[in-house]
């Protein structure tokens, strides 16, 4: 299994300040705040904010302004995670060996932490009392969460996913959908510490969105094989879940053989983006080998 250099310490760093952001807001509400709490710091393997600071780092960003961007991308992610288990989406129990939170809680409640933790993404970004990022940049990075989120980026994947369940989609638009609902916020993950550094090569930067795309499909490509490969204690949410709700997937499409063929192809292609890039890549090589490589 590949070794993510400092994940550990990156986790523990995202944790503490996702932590601090919660632990400053005013009670109105203490079942919504344990909500967002709940969806927000009980487990997650941190995979977007590892993908910030392994980026922000090569290319010098500040960590202190990486991990606004971290934190941001996180309660994006949380909020899509409470709101995907929701029963009007995949009706999943489980999350994160948990019980998903609108089974803790109830729907509506997990419905308002969800909303709560997408508007404090743009709450850390806009107060952050960044150190190397001007005031442009700072709206730039606004800018790209929200496109990256919204309805041409992860919302308008989940509704093409909705869509698409129960019936055989063909394979280029079964990318678009994955590219948008999981791609397209891993790909911010690595575009955004990108817009932090001014000046950067306009051909340095096509090479990293080039990775970034790819590693943002072959991510959730990779997710569908271990919904059926990997077992529901490993996942720590259902095994099964796509196959049980008809969901269009990579090996609902193209079968497990085909699925693994394809995961193989872009797991190259995304190596091959880094290869003329003037950094020291490997630990974003290495990212690539331990998505194709996690069983959860
Ligand atoms: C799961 O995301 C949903 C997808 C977008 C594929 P992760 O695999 O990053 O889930 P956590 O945050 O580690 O639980
Ligand atoms: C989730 O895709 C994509 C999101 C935007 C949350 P899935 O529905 O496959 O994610 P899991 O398998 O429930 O984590
Ligand atoms: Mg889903
Ligand atoms: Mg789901
Ligand atoms: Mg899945």
């Amino acid at each position: 299994m590949a070794t993510l250099a400092n994940l550990d310490s990156y986790q523990a760093r995202i944790d503490s300040f996702l932590k601090q952001q919660l632990d400053q807001l005013k009670v109105n509400d203490p079942t919504l705040l344990a909500a967002m709490n709940y969806g927000l710091l009980i487990g997650g393997k941190r995979m977007r904010p590892f993908l910030a600071y392994t980026t922000g780092e090569m290319l010098g960003v500040a960590l202190p302004d990486i991990d606004a961007i971290a934190g941001a991308l996180e309660c994006i992610h949380a909020y899509s995670l409470l709101h995907d288990d929701l029963p009007a989406m995949d009706d999943d129990d489980l999350r994160r060996g948990q019980p998903t939170c609108h089974r803790k809680f109830d729907e509506a409640t997990a419905i308002l932490a969800g909303d709560s933790l997408q508007t404090l993404a743009f709450e850390i970004l806009s107060n952050h009392k960044f150190i190397g990022v001007n005031a442009g940049q700072q709206i730039q990075l606004v800018r790209k969460l929200a496109f990256a989120s919204g309805y041409q980026g992860m919302c308008g994947g989940q509704a093409m996913d909705l869509a698409a369940t129960d019936k055989s989609v063909e394979l280029e638009h079964l990318e678009q959908i994955h590219r948008l609902k999981t791609g397209c916020l891993l790909q911010a993950a690595i575009l955004m510490p990108a817009l932090c550094v001014e000046d950067m090569d306009p051909a340095h930067i096509g090479l990293l969105e080039q990775y970034a795309a790819t590693t943002g499909l072959l991510y959730q490509v990779h997710d569908d094989i271990i919904d059926i490969t990997s077992s529901e204690d490993i996942l720590g949410k259902p095994s099964g879940s796509d196959i049980e709700a008809n969901k269009s997937t990579y090996p609902a499409l193209l079968g497990l053989q085909g699925a693994r063929q394809k995961e193989q192809e872009l797991y190259a292609n995304s190596l091959h983006a880094l290869d003329a890039l003037p950094y020291n890549t490997q630990n974003l090589a290495n990212f690539s080998t331990f998505i194709i490589e996690r069983d959860h």
